[in-house]
């Protein structure tokens, strides 16, 4: 049988680079065909893996665009954390302590949050349409700057669960950037108040210490408030090209998915809780 030897790579960038050339050539292409691609940028080869016709590999499995957008709301939905990205205002406001150097510029910071869009009343939510609950501080950078105007991004990942999974193929090392992460584009929306019970129970859920900071809460160091934010474009990275989808996700489909099933007209019907993530037990 044929038998490919992969340079493996310890750069990550180089590393996903060559998963795109790897899953770019049909597996069992000739060995020359995969050396000739990979031997432009030079790369300090540290090992070698062997991949073997009978190992069985099928490159053409990435699943489908509506499979992925249900493994991103299920990415929203298992996730409590994510790295939100504001922009300072320019020029920045007369109380801000930031050096002038960075007034326009992005600052991503990692943020609580949880999927309780459901908890929402049909009105706002229909029953959960992917757009994640904060509860927000007042004082936070990434708040003050949605309230001086900027847009937010949200980036979660399922990269801490690289441990659980398997490696792409045998010899293939585990790769954390071969596991799912996405991207979300949107805007702050201070949720009106009383909030519904159920959402605080949910938030809480997720996040236990934030009962000390909730709205209101009396000897709490800042005041705080329930926003949503409304997602307006997603962008995935499934994993590695060929084996995963990346690029901009359907916001309809996004935004039509339910943890059951999804919305008339959006899929095949099947919903966040029919996928599972990379090392999830079935
Ligand atoms: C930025 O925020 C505004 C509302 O403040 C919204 O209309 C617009 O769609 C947002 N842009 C993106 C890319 O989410
Ligand atoms: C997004 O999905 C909806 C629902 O399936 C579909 O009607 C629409 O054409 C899709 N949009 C694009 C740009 O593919």
């Amino acid at each position: 049988m044929a038998r490919l030897t992969i340079p493996l790579i310890s750069s990550l960038a180089v590393l996903s680079q060559l998963a795109h050339v790897i899953t770019a050539t049909p597996f069992f292409a000739s060995e020359q065909a995969l050396l000739d691609s990979t031997s432009d940028s030079s790369p300090s080869i540290e090992d070698t893996i062997h991949v073997t016709a009978s190992d069985n590999l099928d490159p053409a499995t990435a699943p489908s665009w509506f499979t992925s957008t249900l493994m991103a709301r299920r990415l929203l939905a298992l996730s409590t954390t994510g790295v939100a990205s504001t922009v300072f205002p320019s020029p920045l406001s007369d109380n801000s302590h930031a050096p002038d150097a960075v007034a326009g510029h992005s600052i991503p910071l990692t943020e609580y949050f949880a999927d309780c869009d459901a908890t929402l009343p049909d009105s706002a939510s229909d029953g959960g349409s992917g757009n994640p609950t904060f509860l927000a501080l007042h004082v936070a950078t990434t708040f003050r700057n949605t309230a001086a105007g900027s847009n937010i991004s949200l980036s979660i990942d399922w990269w801490d669960h690289v441990d659980a999974t398997h490696p792409l193929f045998p010899g293939f090392p585990l790769s954390a950037a071969g596991l799912p992460r996405v991207t979300l584009f949107g805007y702050i929306d201070p949720l009106e108040t009383p909030i519904p019970k159920a959402l605080q129970e949910c938030y809480l859920a997720a996040h236990p210490d934030a009962k000390v900071w909730l709205p209101g809460k009396q000897n709490s160091p800042h005041a705080s408030f329930w926003a949503r934010m409304v997602v307006t474009q997603v962008y995935w990275i499934g994993g590695f090209g060929g084996f995963q989808q990346i690029g901009w996700m359907n916001v309809t489909e996004w935004k039509g998915i339910r943890k059951g099933g999804s919305l008339s007209g959006i899929g095949d019907g099947r919903g966040w809780d029919d996928v599972k993530l990379p090392g999830e037990k079935e």
